[in-house]
């Protein structure tokens, strides 16, 4: 079966049971520009249509970054008018839950900073395999942006609220180390070794029974579900009013001329 990725900044190569999806912008980190965010769910699709693949392992081209982020030099052009927001908000959203809603065990393989969106994409993926030297955080507050609500569910999950609070209201980037302690990632290595990690784990997974697998995922998302009176409505105004704010200009402009944002709560 061949699958040609609809966008050469998105590597989906098969091999024996691993299907690997790379995000290949290393010029910027692999910031995830638009045609990338929505190339990956046709990826996640194609290795979910495949029986001979059992794991999806997600890494970043170039040695760097995992991800570091969407990429903000298109959020001029495609993340500042209400319906570009909305475009651009439905496409993120639909790629972390492409990843989230596979049925096949995902592994988020990362080597170097993992930020942003490109921890949103880390947080969707069933597990994370880091190597010491990587970094991790959300620096939407240092953008003026808001996160989306299913992935600060899915922080919230993994870490507790109190962490989630200390990434997002700080904004800074944290250690390998620090993310191992909070649960952020569940395993460390070498740069070196951390490929050999991830293949071994993903073999170890392939051995095993795929429907025991599939159900214990299943059964464990569901257990992390939202409760039913989870306020999305009240979310997503919250949400918007950050993305209309003079701030979140501020924000980007000032990651484009490289320089600190001045914000007004505005
Ligand atoms: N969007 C667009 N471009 C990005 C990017 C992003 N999210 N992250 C990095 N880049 C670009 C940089 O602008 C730079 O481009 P240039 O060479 O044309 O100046 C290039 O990638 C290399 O990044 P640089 O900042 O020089 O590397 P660094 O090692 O000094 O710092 C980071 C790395 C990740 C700390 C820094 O790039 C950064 O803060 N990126 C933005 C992260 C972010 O806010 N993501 C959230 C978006 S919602």
């Amino acid at each position: 079966m061949t699958f040609t990725s609809p966008t050469p900044k998105m590597i989906a190569t098969k091999d024996g049971a691993i299907g690997w999806m790379i995000f290949n912008n290393p010029d910027r980190l692999n910031a995830v520009s638009l045609e990338m965010w929505q190339a990956v769910p046709e990826i996640v699709a194609d290795f979910e249509a495949d029986p001979n693949i059992r794991v999806i392992v997600l890494s970043g081209a170039g040695g760097k970054a995992f991800v570091a982020g969407a990429d903000i030099s298109q959020f001029g052009e495609s993340r500042s008018s209400a319906e570009g927001i909305r475009t651009y908000e439905d496409a993120t959203e639909v790629a972390f839950e492409g990843i989230a809603n596979a049925t096949k065990p995902t592994i988020a393989m990362i080597d170097g900073y993992c930020i942003g969106g490109g921890l949103g994409i880390a947080l969707s993926c069933d597990m994370r395999l880091a190597s010491e030297g990587s970094t991790f955080g959300i620096p939407a507050a240092k953008l003026g942006l808001a996160y989306g609500a299913g992935g600060t569910g899915r922080l919230v999950h993994l870490v507790g609220p109190s962490f989630a609070k200390e990434i997002f209201f700080t904004a800074r980037r944290f250690t390998t180390g620090e993310a191992l302690a909070m649960g952020l990632v569940n395993r460390v290595t070498s740069h070196e070794a951390l490929e050999n990690l991830t293949r071994d784990t993903c073999a170890t997974i392939a051995e095993n029974a795929p429907l025991t697998v599939a159900t214990a995922k299943q059964v464990v998302d569901e257990f992390t579900r939202a409760p039913g009176n989870f306020d999305s409505e009240k979310c997503e105004a919250l949400i918007a009013r950050c993305f209309a704010s003079d701030d979140y200009k501020e924000g980007r402009a000032a990651f484009m001329e490289k320089r600190k944002p001045a914000f007004k709560g505005k």
